[in-house]
């Protein structure tokens, strides 16, 4: 999740260098998880994270945990290297930095850091994990539908995960199109259409800033989680996409961050707000705007 989307208080939850939502327990994970990922995660982890300072070291130095945490998974390595090609200049550096004799302890000590501090991405790897992080186990969809009717609408979820919002919309809508570029995610909501009879919720791949569809084409774009690394282009992709006096809607979950004000990327993009207490305590800010076109 980027250091964005959810604003300020997730901010200081990362003062330590490492991701504390604890969505996982990383003790419970190896590296291995990582060969359940996709490329463009692996663009973040291997080149991005570290190009953009995106994790403060917290004391440690990430690339020299990264080495470590894969020193004993040779084959990760390499399939990193196969699946995402553009990480193998830091791959490469990676394998420079000298092994001083690293303990076993120390090497678990690497691993663990490292897979706690992309818990985020981890948990893609595994749904039935995702649907137990705060944000979406507490939700309610009634937060959805008071923010947009989307009865006979024709909605598009961006970067759906397990399908929060896509299946909450199936309820009302005549078709949504789930949006998601980690293929795990894809397939278990394939299988949950599948499993629950669910016949107007199509699953694509498909990426904030690129998607696949023609201008114009919905009647509600709606996210959760995802705007907020590069606010101009997504929100001018998701605005292409939409219809003239359609919706892009951002529904956020509910967690226990007590928030101080909407996000002033989004409203000084002219998004309204709305703001409630989580069952938790967190406060919680959604949005929407009506997309109007010359
Ligand atoms: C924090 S999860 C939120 C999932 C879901 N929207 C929800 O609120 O329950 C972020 C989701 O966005 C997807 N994602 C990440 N980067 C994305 C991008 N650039 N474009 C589209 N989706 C993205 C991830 O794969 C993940 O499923």
């Amino acid at each position: 999740m980027s250091k964005n989307k959810q604003n300020n208080n997730e901010l200081e939850k990362r003062e330590n260098g490492i991701s504390n939502y604890n969505w996982i327990d990383a003790n419970e994970y190896t590296m291995n998880s990582f060969l359940l990922l996709d490329r463009w995660v692996f663009r973040w982890i291997f080149t991005d994270c570290s190009r953009y300072n995106w994790f403060p070291s917290g004391g440690r130095d990430y690339k020299t945990e990264l080495a470590k945490a894969l020193h004993r998974y040779p084959h990760v390595r390499e399939f990193v290297r196969e699946k995402a090609p553009e990480c193998r200049a830091f791959l490469d550096e990676l394998e420079e930095i000298p092994d001083p004799g690293w303990s076993e302890q120390e090497l678990r000590d690497a691993e663990t850091y490292i897979l706690q501090a992309h818990e985020t991405f981890v948990v893609y790897a595994y749904p039935e994990v995702m649907n137990r992080v705060n944000y979406i186990r507490n939700w309610n969809e009634k937060y959805l539908h008071e923010l947009v009717d989307v009865t006979g609408k024709i909605v598009l979820d961006v970067g759906s995960g397990t399908g929060r919002l896509a299946f909450a919309a199936a309820k009302k809508a005549k078709h949504v199109y789930a949006s998601e570029p980690c293929d795990r995610l894809r397939e278990y909501m394939r299988d949950k259409i599948k499993a629950e009879g669910i016949s107007n919720v199509k699953v694509l791949d498909g990426e904030v800033c690129n998607l696949p569809y023609e201008d114009d084409t919905f009647d509600i774009v709606c996210s959760g989680h995802v705007v907020g690394d590069f606010y101009e282009e997504e929100i001018a992709e998701m605005t292409r996409v939409t219809k003239h006096q359609g919706w892009l809607v951002v529904c956020n979950g509910e967690d226990e961050f007590k928030r101080t004000a909407p996000d002033d990327e989004l409203t000084g993009r002219g998004f309204e707000w709305f703001r409630h207490v989580s069952a938790e305590g967190g406060i919680i800010y959604n949005y929407r705007k009506q997309v109007v076109k010359a």
